[in-house]
């Protein structure tokens, strides 16, 4: 048995639901001041005031003083793209001169040069590469991180980068969801046919990611310069069929549709979403799609065009938070800081950028039930904070306000 003890504020996020509806404000977190909480085999088996704690005999527990800091259910990063060779230095050095993002990539660099150098690196390279990026987020307190594929696009490297993730689940404490992204671009030797390119991934790709059990989800760059709305419509029918969960990286650079696509189709999630319209919003709300922002992404891509948090909190849809960790638009595993961003950026409260960052992200990928929550009978999975309330997570900002880490009761940072 493992008490922790001495919690100023445990935040459970574990709401009861106003009539179906996420209750507003601080009610999101259902926060219990002055709180303990007991966890025997991995599990939590008791939480709640202090002074309310059952009584247990003297020596039969490992208590652990948190020292009036605050806890929270382990985070999840729930859109990332940490497998891949090389690195976009050179990219953000142009970028830094003027140059921007879709230039870079109309000219064939960008995610291009990232591929190149992910063709040339072997499974090995890979998992040694991406190792010590999740063990950075999971210090940033990610418990659950998806991770995508999307810089092979050929067989054999999307294959290669699939293996990868499910070689890391075994290497990292964190747990690792795997996400294919074969429709992240249309690769160079198939710039003059498109169609050979949707083929390959859709006969060819999915066919075989589904059978392997490789992967979870099937996301689409849906946008100018990588697929059009069609294009990615017909890939997620297909993943669909085979039984696969749908996301898409939607109006990020611009305003496409792709929101309404992929709400009709059922995604669990859209993501980016900076160029969203009340439309779009007004769909999300009615639908059971989780939306994702990712202000890391358009902070380093240095635009302006934040996602509306505000508005889609207000529309009932607190949205799930990310890093987008990536060598091109968004090179940083600092998840707290997005809580930040949030605030900044996107209007959301300290409150809502918690919960974006535990149980929305945990329903982006389709977890709710398990991640993102702190409730008796679910796994132990914390972060543990040495500040006096939660508003401060946010407000202590660009460093990492991370203390510890637990995965299953465990210490993992
Ligand atoms: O989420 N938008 C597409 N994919 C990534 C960027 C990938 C890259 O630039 O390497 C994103 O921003
Ligand atoms: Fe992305």
């Amino acid at each position: 048995m493992l008490v922790l003890e001495n919690v100023s504020e445990l935040l459970t996020m574990d709401p009861t639901p106003v009539a179906g509806a996420l209750p507003r404000g601080e009610a999101l977190l259902a926060g219990i001041p002055k709180a303990a909480v007991l966890i025997d085999d991995e599990r939590i088996v008791w939480l709640g005031p202090e002074s309310e704690r059952p009584a247990i005999p003297a020596g039969a527990a490992q208590v652990i003083d948190c020292h009036a800091g605050v806890v929270t259910p382990g985070w999840v990063e729930c859109h990332s793209h940490v497998i891949y060779g090389g690195d976009r230095a050179a990219d953000f050095d142009r970028r830094s001169r003027g140059l921007s993002y879709e230039q870079i990539t109309a000219e064939g660099g960008g995610i291009q040069t990232t591929v190149d150098a992910t063709r040339g690196a072997s499974l090995d390279a890979l998992v040694a590469a991406a190792l010590p990026r999740i063990e950075r987020l999971e210090r940033h307190g990610a418990t659950l991180i998806e991770i995508k594929s999307g810089y092979g696009l050929e067989l054999a490297a999307e294959l290669r980068m699939l293996e990868a993730i499910r070689r890391l689940d075994a290497l990292v404490s964190a747990d690792l969801v795997a996400t294919f992204l074969g429709a992240h671009l249309v690769p160079r030797e198939y710039r003059g046919d498109r169609d050979g390119y949707l083929s390959l991934v859709i006969e060819e790709m999915l066919p075989v990611v589904a059978e392997r059990g490789l992967a979870e989800f099937v996301d689409v760059f849906c946008e100018e310069g990588a697929f059009s709305i069609e294009e990615s419509r017909r890939v997620l029918e297909a993943a669909r069929a085979l039984g696969l969960k749908t996301k898409v990286h939607a109006e990020q650079l611009t305003s496409s549709g792709a929101t309404a696509m992929a709400c009709a189709l059922g995604a669990t999630s859209v993501d980016h979403l900076d160029h969203i319209n009340a439309d779009d919003i007004a769909l999300l709300a009615a639908s059971s799609t989780v939306p994702v922002a990712l202000p890391g992404a358009t902070l380093f891509l240095g635009k302006s065009s934040y996602p509306p948090g505000r508005a889609l909190a207000d529309a009932g849809k607190v949205p799930a938070l990310s890093t987008d960790y990536n060598p091109g638009s968004a090179h940083t595993a600092n998840l707290p800081l997005m809580t930040t961003l949030a605030c900044t950026n996107m209007g959301l409260s300290p409150a809502e950028a918690l919960y974006g960052v535990t149980r929305a992200a945990a329903a982006a990928l389709d977890r709710s039930d398990r991640a993102g929550l702190l409730r008796v009978g679910g796994p132990a999975d914390l972060v543990l904070f040495d500040l006096p309330s939660y508003t401060h997570i946010p407000y202590d900002f660009g460093g990492n306000p991370v203390k510890r880490v637990m995965k299953g009761g465990q210490g993992i940072v």
